[in-house]
This record gives structure tokens, C-alpha cells and sequence, in this order.
């Protein structure tokens, strides 16, 4: 079995902002409302006719450029998302057009905001296993096209971006363990029921709101919590580490209640967990990988760290992933 390191990362998130005050003009909500319940003050949105592909192939070009790898010997390119930029062909298809990565394999991965953590480990098996060397993994989401700009209890949380990561053999590890679950009993608190094959589109559907994501926001709050915290925890174990030895807790940037009551239960200090939220909002896939890459760039991981990625979502389904930094 080979050991798999991350390369290189890259971050993507259009120039348009949203503030809290714009959104006072669209719904009946406030900014002290927001920041205090989520603390998100602004998210960014694509501008109309990007999609998903188009906030990929921005951070990708930059993870391939940081880990020196040409998108000619990529062999494998995974896109987490749950706004693809059609049914099919898959966003993954698109990203692999963009950059000219001829001999790449290529796959969309659905799993929301695990979907980067989910994408990872998939990535980091299959190098690991010898089927591939190099791989390209990015989260990319436009949630702006799936949102209820009506909804109050949702239009406030999420906004569009991408991140991306360029995973590699090595000689040393690399990605130490992870821990994923699924739970679809679950599947009626967070969901989009329309635009696929159960409701596909139609004037019922539009007329309806089906095309846009439902959340039953405390319920999710609650569980998200202990799964993170359970998620963490097994990961580690399998790692054969303690909590104490977390370096960077890169949680999933859903809302900064949910953030601080995981590192509490984890006994993590603020200093030892990225945050990002409260620029971006919620990016679903994407937030893991912007944070992630972030992280880097602000130099709050270095060689030797124990990085742990921690992701919850629609599904339900959640991820946790222990890295050590090579
Ligand atoms: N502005 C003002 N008031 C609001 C707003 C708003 N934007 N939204 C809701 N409210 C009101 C509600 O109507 C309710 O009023 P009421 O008491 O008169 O009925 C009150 O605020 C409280 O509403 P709650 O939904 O109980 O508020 P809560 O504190 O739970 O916060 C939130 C809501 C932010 C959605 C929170 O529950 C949350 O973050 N949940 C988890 C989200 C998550 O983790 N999702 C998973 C990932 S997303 C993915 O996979 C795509």
C-alpha cells in the first residue's frame, strides 16, 4: 500500500458579495439575527451562467500550480457537489475539458457537505491502492441557484465557491485514517425535493418551490453536533491519536454555534480551529476545501500538523479525515 499526501491546494470564491444588510431588503430578517444565531456576515454568489465547473477549474488551476503537477498527468479528477452544472455529463467531465486533463478519470460525488471529506478519502483509497498517482479533488458549489431567496430560515445561510486539492503518492503519510457515515432515514430534514427524477421539473415543481433546498434547521443542529464530535473521535482512534494532538480542526462551516459546541465537546481551543464562515456563509461541499486551503495560506498548518477535517450533512451524511502535513 502506497502513502498519499495533499500536494497542493487552491480556493476559488466569486468577487460578488451579499451582506446581512442586503438581505434585510429581501426578507424579513436582520443582522444582528444572522451574526448571532449563524454568525455569517456576507457570502459570495456567482455571477448568473457559471456553474459549478467554472469556480473548479479557478482553484484547480491554482492546486496544480502549488503542487507543480501538470493537468496532463492527473489521472483522476473527483468534483463534490450537489449543484452540478447539469444532470449530466457530470461537473467532473467539464473540469476535466477545462484543464486538458486528457487521461483523467472523472466522477461527480454527491454527499453535500461531507461531499469534500467523502471525495478525499475516495481519492486518497484509489492512489493508495495503485490504481492512480495523481488525483484532483475539488468541492464547488453555486448554492445560490438552490436557494429559496423567499426562505428567511434558509436564504441567510449559504453562499457559492470552490476549493480544490491535488493528492499525490509519497513516502510518507500523508492521510493517516478516516471515518464516514450515512444515515438515510433521515433524508426528509434536509433535502431538495425537486428537478430530479421523483419530481422532475414542471410547473407543479416551480410553483411549489421544489426546486430549492428544505432544512429543518434546530433538528439538523442538534445531531450535527454529536455526529461531528462522534466523527472526530473515531477518526482519531483509528489514527492511534488523541484529541490533544489536533493541530487544526477544519470543521464544516455550517453555522458557528454548531463550530463551538463540537470544540467544546472535543476540548479544542479557539486558536486550533479554522474559520471562515463568517465571510462566506455556508458552501456546502466547498467549505471544507476553501477552509482547508485557507488554513494553509494563513500558515496555520505546517509540516508535521495534524489536520482534522470534521463534515456534516444533507443525507444525512458525515466524514471526518486525520491528515498529517507532508
Ligand atoms: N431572520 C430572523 N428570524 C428568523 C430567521 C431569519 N433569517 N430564520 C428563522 N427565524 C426565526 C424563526 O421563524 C423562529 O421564529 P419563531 O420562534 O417565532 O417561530 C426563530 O427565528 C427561531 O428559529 P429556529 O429555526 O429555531 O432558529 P435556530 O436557532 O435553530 O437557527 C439555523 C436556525 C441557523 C438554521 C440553525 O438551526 C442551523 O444552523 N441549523 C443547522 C444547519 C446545518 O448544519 N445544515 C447542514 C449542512 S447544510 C447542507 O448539507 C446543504
Amino acid at each position: 500500500m502506497k502513502f498519499v499526501k495533499i500536494a497542493g491546494l487552491g480556493k476559488y470564491l466569486p468577487s460578488k458579495r451579499l451582506l446581512n444588510s442586503d438581505l434585510e431588503k429581501m426578507v424579513d430578517t436582520s443582522d444582528e439575527w444572522i451574526i448571532a444565531r449563524t454568525g455569517i456576515e456576507e457570502r459570495r454568489i456567482a455571477e448568473k451562467g457559471v456553474g459549478a465547473s467554472g469556480l473548479a477549474y479557478k482553484a484547480s488551476q491554482i492546486a496544480l500550480e502549488r503542487a507543480g503537477i501538470d493537468p496532463q498527468d492527473l489521472d483522476l479528477i473527483i468534483v463534490a457537489t450537489i449543484t452540478p452544472d447539469t444532470q449530466f455529463p457530470s461537473t467532473a467531465c467539464y473540469l476535466q475539458d477545462y484543464l486538458k486533463a486528457k487521461k483523467a478519470v472523472c466522477f461527480d460525488m454527491s454527499a453535500a457537505c461531507a461531499g469534500f471529506v467523502y471525495a478525499l478519502v475516495n481519492a486518497w483509497q484509489l492512489i493508495r491502492g495503485g490504481l492512480y498517482k495523481n488525483a484532483l479533488v475539488v468541492g464547488s458549489e453555486v448554492l445560490s441557484t438552490i436557494t429559496d431567496w423567499e426562505d428567511r430560515s434558509t436564504c441567510v445561510l449559504f453562499g457559492d465557491g470552490a476549493g480544490a486539492a491535488v493528492l499525490t503518492e509519497s513516502t510518507e503519510p500523508g492521510f493517516l485514517s478516516a471515518y464516514l457515515g450515512s444515515d438515510g432515514s433521515q433524508t426528509d430534514i434536509l433535502n431538495m425535493p425537486g428537478g430530479g427524477s421523483r419530481n422532475p421539473i414542471s410547473s407543479e415543481v416551480i410553483d411549489n418551490r421544489m426546486n430549492y433546498m428544505k432544512m429543518k434547521g434546530n433538528e439538523i443542529f442538534k445531531i450535527a453536533v454529536r455526529i461531528m464530535v462522534q466523527a472526530a473521535n473515531k477518526a482519531l482512534v483509528k489514527a492511534n491519536l488523541d484529541k490533544s494532538s489536533i493541530d487544526m480542526l477544519i470543521p464544516h462551516q455550517a453555522n458557528q454555534r454548531i463550530i463551538s459546541a463540537v470544540a467544546k465537546r472535543l476540548s479544542i481551543p479557539k486558536d486550533k480551529i479554522y474559520l471562515n464562515i463568517a465571510r462566506y456563509g455556508n458552501m456546502s461541499s466547498a467549505s471544507s476545501a476553501v477552509a482547508l486551503c485557507e488554513a494553509w495560506e494563513d500558515k496555520k498548518i505546517h509540516k508535521d500538523s495534524i489536520v482534522v477535517l470534521d463534515a456534516f450533512g444533507g443525507g444525512l451524511v458525515w466524514g471526518s479525515c486525520v491528515i498529517k502535513w507532508v
